[in-house]
């Protein structure tokens, strides 16, 4: 921050840094998807602060893919032991790390025991990867997704996400199937995915288990279950989304 920018904030009354900070962006950045006038500066627990010293209780504790709270001691000081390292060691698929094994192993603990790994940075990647893998056996069948849920905004996962109109509108879309994301056992549209793997060859079907961005929805016993089993009968690969619900955001793994 320079000279006259320091100034200006010690003259005005201290909300006006926030505001600063806010216009400031908004003519240097692509004006997205910026929906709160929040300015973080720190953060301890559950709560933020932003830079006029104003607390708010965050019930979401930190964004919605990353649910690990603010200053826990354990993520600070492994934060601190890798910040004296020379080299960034990122979760690719270029160079190998020892601390990948430890992070495969716990995931694989954490999962099922005939599982592997693929490492990557955010969600959409993870996603648009799993398609991939879909898309390379069957080639460019259509995937099965639900209505409101949400996938990632680049341009391959948005074609699956459905939560809000304007993440989607003038984008050209992959070949999709929709199905109603089913809340309730007794829901009539819960074997609408029946008629869709009898009518098409489908090359994967993807769902969260619980919509996050689509509204904090709970999938149906029977819907989730209908959904793995036709997955096994027709051999469809199942890509169960939990960039949300995975670092224990339900309260278990
Ligand atoms: C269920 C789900 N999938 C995918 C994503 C996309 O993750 P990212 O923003 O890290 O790309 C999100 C992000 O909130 C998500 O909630």
């Amino acid at each position: 921050m320079n000279k006259h920018h320091q100034k200006s904030y010690n003259n005005n009354s201290v909300v006006k840094k926030s505001f600063y900070v806010i216009n400031k962006m908004k003519k240097l950045a692509y004006n997205s998807t910026f929906v709160y006038p929040l300015v973080i500066k720190d953060g301890q627990g559950c709560y933020i602060e932003d830079i006029d010293g104003k607390q708010y209780l965050d019930f979401t504790s930190n964004i919605s893919s990353c649910p690990l709270g603010y200053g826990h001691p354990e993520i600070k000081e492994i934060i601190k032991r890798y910040g004296d390292l020379g080299a960034h060691k990122i979760a690719g698929q270029d160079f190998y790390c020892e601390e990948h094994i430890l992070l495969a192993e716990k995931l694989i603990a954490i999962t099922m025991a005939n599982s592997k790994v693929f490492l990557i940075n955010t969600g959409a990647e993870a996603v648009e990867n799993a398609i991939k893998l879909a898309y390379r056996k069957t080639g460019p069948l259509p995937g099965i997704s639900c209505l409101n849920a949400f996938h990632g905004r680049t341009l391959g996962a948005l074609t699956f996400t459905f939560s809000k109109e304007v993440q989607k509108s003038n984008f050209p879309e992959f070949s999709v199937k929709r199905v109603k994301f089913c809340t309730s056992d007794n829901d009539p549209e819960i074997d609408t995915i029946d008629k869709l793997v009898n009518n098409y060859k489908i090359s994967f079907i993807i769902t969260e288990l619980v919509q996050g961005e689509g509204g904090l929805n709970v999938a149906s016993k029977k819907f989730a279950k209908k959904i793995n089993h036709i997955s096994r009968k027709y051999n469809i690969p199942l890509i169960i989304d939990e960039v949300q619900t995975g670092l224990a955001r339900t309260g278990k793994w």
